[in-house]
């Protein structure tokens, strides 16, 4: 059986109710994709046969599973470059010359993958300033638990670490640990990763000097995108940073946020009164 238009509405409206994400008309390929290993390991034939399954039984445990299957972990080091430049060349010399010696600071990855966005911000961090680990703390958060767990375990295959991240970072930040990867302990320790899903309530955290919201406002519709800005722009702190990724922008989308050019990237700021 394939997958009939009743089961691809039934899955298009669970993933759109637990993480705000769309899945538009002709995603059926995507969906048939994501979701045949999962009907495979149950034993399932098709993905028919596991979306009536779980529609008659339904449970929390398949329901997450078929979200996070049908959420895109694409992410690589340095992803674009610029906004981490920016980081080390202007955001972070203005961030220590606002705060006092002893206040810490705050960053949020939101929407983090599987880590490579925190940790380079880690290393960056690491590489720019003493006894960084003392100084910042960085929060990772995504909404697939598979991710966070691998953001927590700070592990990457060769394959991965291929993936924008320099050779001479590569020494200095990390151990082989068999075939793969492991992000040196001084780094993990700056990253807390945990379980967030942007589209719902926020839980306490912050407030956050600089937030990285990259690839992911891209897969909501307007009025969500709205609502997370907003909620985003509640756990900053009114002189705070956000970057988002490079197809992304809150023009037309959120007015209360100053766009500002930082070389070839650029960063938005609360508006002031806004
Ligand atoms: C394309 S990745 C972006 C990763 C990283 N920010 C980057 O730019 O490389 C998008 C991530 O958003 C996460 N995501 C999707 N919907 C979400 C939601 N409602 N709340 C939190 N994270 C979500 C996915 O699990 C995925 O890991």
């Amino acid at each position: 059986m394939t997958l009939t238009a009743t089961s691809f509405d039934w899955v298009r409206q669970v993933v759109h109710r637990e993480s705000a994400i769309v899945l538009a008309p002709g995603k059926e390929y995507l969906v048939e994709a994501r979701l045949l290993p999962i009907a495979r390991q149950m034993g399932l034939a098709d993905v028919g046969q596991l979306v009536d399954n779980v529609r008659t039984r339904p449970s929390p445990e398949n329901t997450r599973r078929i979200v996070e299957a049908l959420t895109t972990n694409e992410t690589s080091w340095f992803r674009d470059g610029d906004p981490f430049t920016a980081l080390t060349t202007t955001v972070l010399p203005a961030l220590l010359a606002a705060r006092g010696a002893g206040e810490r600071l705050q960053i949020w990855s939101a929407a983090c993958s599987s880590g490579q966005e925190a940790y380079t911000i880690a290393m960056l961090l690491e590489d720019a300033m003493p006894n960084a680990a003392g100084r910042v703390s960085i929060t990772a958060t995504d909404l697939s638990r598979e991710m966070v767990e691998r953001t927590r375990a700070g592990r990457f295959s060769q394959l991965e670490v291929n993936r924008g991240l320099p050779a001479s970072m590569l020494v200095r930040h990390f151990t082989r640990a068999g075939s793969e990867w492991e992000v040196n302990a001084s780094l993990r320790r700056m990253v807390t990763a945990t379980e967030c899903n942007l589209a719902a309530p926020l839980p306490r955290m912050g407030p956050f000097d600089v937030v990285y919201l990259r690839n992911v406002l891209i897969y909501f519709d307007l009025p969500t995108k709205q609502a997370i800005l907003r909620r985003v722009r509640s756990l900053m702190r009114p002189d705070g940073w956000l970057f988002l990724g490079a197809a992304e922008t809150t023009l037309g989308v959120d007015d209360s946020w100053e766009r500002v050019v930082l070389g070839r990237s650029s960063a938005y700021r609360p508006l002031k009164g806004a």
